[in-house]
């Protein structure tokens, strides 16, 4: 099979993932509008192009809080990459390594962030938290991250509950027994004592695990615990992006989740003129959800994001052929996206 765009990619892993890996995946939440938007909204947006201004050379690199990348895109956090190949986030850590760009890696990754950091030391990484009622946890990963060179703390703040996706309902969704959610192995005892620890939680986790009483003076909180800069992940609106600002984030990652939160949210291309326009350039701003194309990427830095970040699609690579795969996913998108940055001139 030849693998030519991003979409391939997802027609083979949904062939070939069994069944509730790929639901899990694909999932947004109750009737997925907002997630299909994500995608849509990109058809609805045309470019102006310009001619004869010699695009002989071109160069597509940029830089993410000072670190230069080799083109503007990242990979998203996601979890339990071994649910999309054996090896997990290890490989997801060397793909990125090797394409030169930043993998933000998942407080819910089926490898430590230890083996995460050794598979790719050189690369560049950021962490991404959830903030759990047991603080003691949240701190102790965070000062984990940074010991081990994680370069950025990515603070997801669109999850005080998980949203309702119907298809993990429906097929009893939870990570098979002989998976973890490592970075977590030990940090809830009370849940470990019951006889049957998978059965008594949410993917493995006590239900309700994540602290849904988090503000705005949290980050101060996190700021007290760590050197690392902190972006804010799941801003949607003006409101929001100038509270970010004031307290002091070093960027804001414009995501609605991949639709899987709340559903009927706006599309995340549509809601970042807004971010964009509200912060004035004091911060950087990113986006994620529903990048599928090069050209995608172009109309997003077209309308002010500093680099985008993909969730699926990486997913897709990683189940195609592990690292190989997630390569020729970054790879793809990276020659897209200098033709389209070449044909509009
Ligand atoms: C996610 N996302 C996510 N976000 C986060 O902050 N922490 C996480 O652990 C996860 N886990 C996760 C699992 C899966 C299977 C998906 C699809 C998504 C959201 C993710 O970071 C990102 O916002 C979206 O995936 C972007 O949309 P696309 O690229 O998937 O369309």
């Amino acid at each position: 099979m030849a693998m030519v765009c991003l979409s391939d990619f997802e027609a083979y892993a949904k062939k070939y993932l069994p069944k509730i890996a790929w639901d899990f995946f694909a999932a947004g939440a109750d009737d997925c509008c907002t997630r299909d938007e994500n995608v849509l909204a990109y058809k609805r947006i045309h470019f102006r192009p310009r001619m004869l201004r010699d695009v002989s050379m071109m160069d597509i690199r940029t830089k993410l809080l000072g670190t230069e990348i080799s083109f503007p895109v990242g990979i998203a956090p996601t979890g339990f990459h071994q649910l999309a190949w054996p090896d997990g986030e290890k490989s997801t850590a060397r793909a990125a390594q090797a394409m030169n760009t930043c993998y933000i890696a998942s407080t819910y990754s089926t490898c430590t962030l230890e083996e995460i950091s050794a598979a790719a030391p050189g690369g560049l990484r950021w962490f991404q938290l959830y903030i759990h009622r047991n603080r003691a946890v949240s701190q102790q990963l965070v000062q984990r991250a940074e010991a081990l060179g994680f370069q950025g703390l990515v603070l997801t703040a669109d999850l005080p509950y998980t949203g309702k996706r119907r298809d993990d309902v429906r097929n009893g969704f939870r990570l098979p027994p002989h998976m973890k959610l490592k970075n977590l192995e030990g940090a809830f005892e009370v849940c470990k004592m019951s006889p049957s620890f998978h059965d008594c939680s949410e993917y493995g986790l006590p239900p309700n695990s994540i602290d849904p009483s988090v503000t705005w003076n949290d980050i101060y909180w996190l700021r007290s615990l760590t050197h690392l800069p902190i972006i804010i992940k799941g801003i949607l609106t003006k409101e929001d992006a100038e509270l970010a600002v004031r307290h002091g984030v070093q960027g804001i990652i414009v995501s609605n989740h991949g639709g899987r939160q709340l559903d009927g949210g706006p599309a995340t291309i549509d809601a970042l003129v807004e971010v964009v326009e509200a912060v004035q350039g004091s911060v950087e701003v990113y986006l994620d959800g529903g990048i599928r194309k090069g050209s995608d990427v172009l109309k997003a830095l077209a309308l002010g994001a500093k680099c985008v970040f993909i969730g699926r699609p990486a997913l897709w690579g990683l189940a195609y052929k592990g690292e190989e795969g997630l390569q020729d996913v970054l790879r793809i998108l990276q020659d897209e996206f200098r033709l389209s940055m070449a044909l509009a001139g």
